[in-house]
């Protein structure tokens, strides 16, 4: 009897340990934009966690681009550190570098500590192909696994269900996202705490609605901000590439892509009505962190642009990102400077659980009133030539391994080049809001930006009446390009601190 009691009384206060630590549900959407109102579309989001939550004004990422962003985001870490540097396996895009060192995720460590995790949708976009080990593999760190195998689609997928591939014609991949998430949400006992990382494709290219949804936004046109279709001579070379500006004919067809986004996304956005409406149903969601947000930004006629990603410009690096949970003030409004590369050291911190090789930090919840706190944050991009993406039909045929993304419907403008490689520091305070990037290309280009007049980036700022403050965050970049772990990539120059760390 007096053994009984104690077996219940054991469990008891293993089962209540337990049930105290949070539940995460993580919504990572596909180049969802911040610049160009890429949150309009998303009414539940806004209602349910912006409301309920904190909506952030100042959150980047590392990389304007897919896999190296959704790389930070899993291990808390800059580009540098994680090494996956583009989308193609030789680039660390699960490539072999990457699954040797794939343990080291947010979510491998979460498990280790006893959490269920789950994981539904687009993961790295080489994930599942034969080379990458094929969907029979399953990443370390998911106890549930619903990978899709490559890059974002919206039908026609193949999805890796815990190892066993399975492929899906006519079913609408968010929607599937949905159902799989509610179902396990349901399926969830109260022993153990568990994460969810849901990656819909929405709104990537081919940017296809669901049917439900065709033609909402049918009379809406790109937003027209003072830096559309601009031609600068102040910025680098690819944006100054012919056609500039773009020719009136093609501005129907930014158009039609932006509305195709906006209509893509309300799947999204339902389905994270359905998923809150799980939590609640089954009282789970008084105990669960909800974060939305996405792995980069998008631009559409941008100066003088097309359409895609990989430029060091606001529409590309600044993302949404909105938190309700426990503690969480209510429909409250957060200024401070933050990174994807912070989300995982903040939900291992809510979550208890140790770590010590991230870049990030995590997220103090509490300064959301105060002024913003001083922070240097890194960009880093390597840009692609790639043969087979420059269309014979352009005039560019003969260059074509270092240029990519140049086809005859872009009015062969292409959208990328190798020499489109930069670092840039993002550095905000409270009355500082300074880009400042520098370009590996044969002019040695630099950009500099003072956001705080001029928020559409539209004057690189004259070196000559600048000279202090390019040669200070010249040098805070060479710093930064190296930097390892949170106390040095936060504080690069305290070398004095980081002699004391070490
Ligand atoms: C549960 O909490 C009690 C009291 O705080 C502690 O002694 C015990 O080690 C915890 N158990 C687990 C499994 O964390
Ligand atoms: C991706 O990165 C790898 C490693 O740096 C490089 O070899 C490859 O050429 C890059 N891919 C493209 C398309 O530029
Ligand atoms: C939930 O449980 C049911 C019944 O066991 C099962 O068929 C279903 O696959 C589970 N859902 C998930 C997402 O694992
Ligand atoms: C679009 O505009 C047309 C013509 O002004 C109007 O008849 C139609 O109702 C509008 N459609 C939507 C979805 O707003
Ligand atoms: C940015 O402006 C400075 C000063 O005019 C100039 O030296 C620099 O080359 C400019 N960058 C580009 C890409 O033109
Ligand atoms: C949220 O705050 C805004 C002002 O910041 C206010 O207008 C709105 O009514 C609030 N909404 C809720 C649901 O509290
Ligand atoms: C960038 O690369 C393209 C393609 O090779 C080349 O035509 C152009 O001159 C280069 N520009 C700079 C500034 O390096």
């Amino acid at each position: 009897m007096l053994n009984y009691l104690f077996l219940i009384f054991y469990v008891g206060t293993v089962l209540c340990n337990a049930t105290q630590r949070p539940n995460f549900v993580v919504i990572l959407t596909d180049d969802q934009d911040s610049f160009m109102d890429g949150m309009t579309p998303m009414k539940n989001v806004n209602r349910l966690i912006g409301n309920e939550g904190v909506t952030f004004t100042n959150s980047y990422v590392t990389s304007p681009i897919c896999c190296p962003s959704r790389a930070s985001f899993l291990t808390g870490m800059y580009v540098h550190n994680h090494l996956t540097q583009n989308n193609s396996l030789a680039g660390g895009c699960y490539g072999q570098l990457w699954r040797q060192k794939e343990h080291r995720i947010f979510a491998n460590l979460l498990k280790n500590a006893g959490y269920e995790t789950f994981y539904a949708g687009k993961y790295m976009n080489q994930y599942g192909v034969k080379a990458a080990g094929g969907p029979e593999l399953v990443p370390p760190g998911w106890s549930e696994w619903h990978g899709l195998v490559g890059n974002s689609v919206y039908y026609d997928f193949t999805m890796s269900n815990n190892g066993v591939p399975s492929h899906l014609t006519e079913q609408y991949l968010t929607d599937v996202i949905r159902d799989l998430s509610v179902s396990y949400i349901e399926n969830q006992t109260e022993s153990a705490p568990f994460l969810m990382v849901l990656a819909p494709p929405a709104p990537h290219q081919p940017f296809t609605p669901a049917p439900r949804h065709r033609d909402v936004y049918k009379n809406h046109t790109v937003v027209r901000y003072p830096n559309f279709n601009v031609v600068k001579m102040d910025k680098h070379w690819l944006l100054r590439m012919p056609p500039a500006p773009l020719p009136d004919t093609m501005l129907p067809e930014l158009d039609r892509v932006f509305r195709m986004r906006w209509e893509s996304l309300l799947a999204v956005d339902e389905m994270v009505a359905d998923i809150i409406g799980a939590l609640e149903e089954t009282s789970k969601l008084d105990n669960t962190y909800i974060i939305f947000t996405s792995d980069n930004g998008y631009h559409i006629g941008q100066f003088a642009q097309v359409y895609d990603k990989r430029q060091p410009y606001e529409s590309d690096i600044k993302v949404p990102l909105l938190i309700r949970g426990p503690g969480i003030t209510r429909n409250s409004t957060n200024h401070q400077a933050v990174l994807n590369i912070d989300l995982a050291p903040t939900i291992l911190k809510l979550a208890d659980v140790k770590q010590s090789h991230m870049d990030g930090l995590p997220i103090d919840f509490e300064r959301e009133n105060d002024v913003v706190e001083e922070r240097y944050m890194l960009i880093e991009y390597y840009g692609e030539g790639r043969d087979g993406s420059v269309d014979s039909k352009c005039p560019w045929k003969y260059d074509s391994n270092n240029l990519a993304e140049c086809y005859p419907e872009y009015a062969c403008k292409c959208q990328d080049s190798r020499n489109n490689t930069f670092i840039c520091l993002r550095h905000i305070a409270e009355h500082i809001n300074y880009k400042y990037c520098e370009f590996i290309d044969s002019e040695g280009c630099k950009e500099l930006y003072d956001l705080r007049n001029d928020p559409y980036e539209l004057t690189n700022k004259s070196m000559e009446e600048f000279q202090a403050i390019i040669a200070w965050y010249s040098h805070y970049l060479k710093k930064m390009i190296k930097c390892v772990g949170a106390a040095n990539c936060n504080n690069p120059l305290d070398e004095f601190r980081v002699l004391r760390l070490m």
